[in-house]
């Protein structure tokens, strides 16, 4: 009996998220349903929120900088909060070498978070597109341009970027992995409740709708997506918006964990949301479930398995041998940690909500050519959160 239990739990476990990913590569033929417009130049304003990015900041700007939208439409704000590492001045002072682009450099006072930093430089923000950018984070030269066009197109709110090798962009179309494909695919559905900081796309009246970012939970990026999701208008990733980002080399889980607590939250809060739209329902109610409740299915059904196998059971103890044996395979290790890490980050939630996150150390993540963006890649399974 417990035997039969343990398995059924690891069949749901696996069966649901392979099931998903499945129905999911089908949607990927449809086309998107969006009128682009390339001609669509609106004034964008770029916000890279910091805390102590010296090391990254004047190499943002420059990605910025050489993006080819029209640089007269184009208005950057750096919110800093009072990092100690001089980073609003290092942003001050490209400043002055660029004088042909408008850059704003905020200072906070003390740091209260990201996303209150964000509410802070959107009420200064003059663009009808409000464009976050990460300062650790790099986009391909076209990715702004490209994720502009998509909100010409009256039924996109937000955009924002595949996470790709940076530089294999334009190359080889590439592989992609399970979670880029599934963000692509549930945008081309309808919409993806997962968004990425290191370039996330809004227009300037549906962020306003939902009240600017969220300063209760950590996923900004996300939350405030899907609030305009859940407001009727499409939040999608783009697969021609590409963007890399730097892995931290130490702290690894820890950084892995926080990211995780972060979605956790974010799927909590839209869950005591009273109405979704049609077209989004399936999507979301997955994803929640594939984040808040399916990575728990993976322990009860290893404790059941082997308190059958312990006590004499041999189809327990072959299900937990398959199980063993399969940790040979790259995607399945990679599932298992991602899982592991959910876990953890639920249990981490009970205490901090890491509103206020440590920094960490990325400082082997320079140039497009490094190894520390290309591992920001996909893996197969389990590359975010
Ligand atoms: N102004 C300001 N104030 N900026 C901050 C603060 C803060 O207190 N804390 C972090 N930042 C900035 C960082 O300097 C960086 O530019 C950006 O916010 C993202 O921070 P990272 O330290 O790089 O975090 P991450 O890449 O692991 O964060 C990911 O998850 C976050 C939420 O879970 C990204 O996807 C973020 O976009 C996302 O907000
Ligand atoms: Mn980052």
């Amino acid at each position: 009996m417990l035997e039969a239990i343990g398995a059924a739990l690891a069949g749901v476990h696996f069966g649901v998220p392979l099931a998903y990913y499945w129905r999911a590569r089908g949607w990927l033929r449809r086309g998107w349903g969006i009128r682009e417009d390339g001609g669509y130049a609106p004034r964008v304003t770029v916000v890279i929120p910091t805390y102590n990015e010296a090391e990254n900041i004047a190499r943002r700007l420059d990605n910025v900088y050489q993006q080819d939208y029209p640089r007269d439409k184009l208005e950057v704000i750096v919110v800093d909060s009072a990092s100690t590492d001089g980073t609003a001045d290092i942003a001050e002072r490209w400043a002055r070498q660029h004088p042909d682009l408008k850059v704003v450099v905020l200072r906070e006072e003390k740091r209260e978070g990201k996303a209150k930093s964000l509410n802070r430089a959107l009420r200064l923000a003059s663009g009808d597109v409000v464009v976050i950018a990460d300062a650790d984070a790099l986009w391909a030269p076209d990715a702004l341009r490209r994720a502009v066009a998509k909100l010409a197109d009256p039924s996109v709110g937000a955009v924002s970027c595949v996470k790709k090798p940076l530089a294999a962009y334009g190359i080889e179309d590439g592989y992609r992995g399970y979670y880029n494909v599934l963000r692509v695919a549930e945008s081309k559905a309808w919409s993806t409740p997962i968004f990425h900081g290191e370039l996330a796309a809004f227009r300037r009246e549906a962020l306003e709708a939902v009240g600017g970012f969220p300063t209760d939970i950590g996923a900004d990026d996300s939350h405030t997506a899907t609030l305009i999701a859940l407001r009727g208008l499409r939040a999608i990733v783009a697969d021609d918006v590409a963007c890399g980002e730097a892995v931290p080399r130490r702290g690894y889980h820890a950084w892995r964990i926080r990211r995780a607590q972060h979605l956790l939250q974010h799927f909590w809060k839209v869950l005591t949301r009273p109405k979704t739209p049609r077209q989004f329902k399936a999507i979301l109610y997955t994803e929640a479930y594939l984040h808040v409740v399916n990575p728990w299915l993976l322990p009860a059904a290893v404790a059941l398995l082997l308190t059958s196998a312990l006590t004499g059971s041999i189809p327990a103890a072959a299900l937990l041998g398959i199980g063993a044996v399969m940790t040979a395979y790259k995607p399945y290790r990679t599932w298992m940690a991602a899982q592991i890490y959910l876990i953890a980050a639920a249990v981490r939630n009970l205490w901090t909500k890491e509103i206020v996150w440590q920094k960490h150390d990325k400082s082997n993540g320079h140039g497009a050519e490094d190894p520390a963006i290309k591992a920001s890649a996909p893996t197969p399974r389990g590359a975010e959160p």
